[in-house]
């Protein structure tokens, strides 16, 4: 029989991740429906004025506060009944698009648990959930969380690693992004490098049609044009090479990545954003890597066997992103020194 006070603070645990779980939803309706953004800096609001000020339907809003009260992100003040959202919230909830947005993680859940069932059924069947049967709502989270730092730090910030990449960039040169999503660091690096052409690959067609809007919209004309696949895309034509957030998912990764290499050109570079894991469980037990091993079970790792890939999942530490890169041919890997609390960063030469 366990010992009865760690059965005590394991219940306590197992509320508190439900309650976790609870708020993951209530905080995603938030960021949804425009809910932080109508209380940031609004200071103490009644849930009528906060209803009326987000043209909301009263009572659900009123049990929201509620929620987010007793989550800890709203603060309430029972004698005049008022709610403030605390500066905190407003600053990583309200401020879309900035590269400390951390709404985007939210829009996660509803497509990552809504797939749960069908992971379960995986355990036993095998196989896995496709990348596209995520949907519309899986593309929408992937470039919602990843945009803000793709528009604010990749050129101003990440690339800075490699002052070579970035003085050829600036004095014009070609750059291709694969397995590029929405493509965010397409349009990001155009508007950084003037003079310079970005392409990028797109196997998914919601997501290849979401990069050709984007491009569209961003006003960066023929300097940023998308494909479907590598084989559309010159080999040996561009300078830089990048891969973010996507070596882990490929479900043919040597072979992918080898073709990916051939596209750069005599002394290219490879720059990769992985998420932030080690190469031990025991180096992503943590908040970020908890995060990580959900994603993982309910997106990477299953869009990967899916198809029959080796389903490497969203943990996958610098070792064995090693050992993969040099089997696509890829020479002189390294870790790069650029801080982030998700990211890890690496570059390689062809
Ligand atoms: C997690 S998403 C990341 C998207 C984007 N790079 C970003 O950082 O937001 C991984 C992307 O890689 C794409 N992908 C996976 N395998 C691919 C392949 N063999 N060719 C082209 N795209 C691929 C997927 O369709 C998906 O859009």
């Amino acid at each position: 029989m366990p010992d009865r006070e760690k059965i005590k603070a394991a219940t306590a645990k197992i509320f508190q991740d439900m309650a976790s779980a609870m708020a993951v939803g209530m905080v995603y309706v938030g960021v949804r429906t425009g809910l932080f953004r109508v209380m940031a800096g609004g200071g103490a609001m009644s849930a009528g004025e906060v209803a009326a000020a987000g043209g909301l339907q009263q009572r659900y809003v009123e049990e929201w506060l509620n929620g987010m009260t007793a989550c800890g992100y709203v603060h309430y003040d029972a004698a005049r009944e008022t709610f403030t959202l605390a500066d905190e919230y407003a600053h990583l909830l309200a401020a879309d698009d900035s590269d400390h947005f951390a709404g985007g993680l939210f829009y996660m859940a509803p497509p990552l648990l809504g797939a749960a069932p069908k992971v379960a059924e995986a355990f036993t069947k095998g196989g896995g959930v496709r990348f596209d049967e995520f949907g519309e709502a899986g593309a929408d989270a992937l470039d919602l969380i990843n945009r803000g730092n793709y528009r604010h730090r990749f050129a101003q910030y990440w690339l800075k690693a490699l002052p070579e990449v970035t003085a050829q960039l600036e004095a014009g040169a070609h750059a291709l992004d694969f397995g590029c999503g929405a493509g965010q660091v397409s349009i990001a690096l155009a508007r950084a490098f003037p003079a310079s052409t970005f392409h990028g690959v797109e196997r998914d067609a919601a997501s290849l049609a979401r990069a050709r809007r984007g491009a569209a919209k961003a006003g960066v004309g023929r300097r940023v044009e998308f494909f479907p696949d590598l084989a559309a895309v010159s080999d040996g034509a561009y300078r830089l090479l990048t891969i973010c957030d996507c070596v882990h998912d490929l479900a043919r990764p040597v072979e992918a990545l080898g073709a990916a290499r051939r596209k750069l050109t005599e002394g290219g570079t490879l720059f990769v954003a992985e998420p932030k894991a080690g190469d031990s469980l025991a180096d992503n037990c943590n908040p970020v890597g908890a995060m990580f091993y959900g994603f993982s079970l309910f997106h990477c790792m299953t869009q990967s066997l899916a198809e029959g890939g080796p389903g490497f999942g969203t943990c996958m530490g610098p070792a064995r992103l090693e050992k993969l890169l040099s089997e696509a041919g890829f020479r002189d890997f390294r870790q790069l020194g650029i801080k982030s609390g998700v990211n890890n960063f690496y570059a390689a030469a062809r």
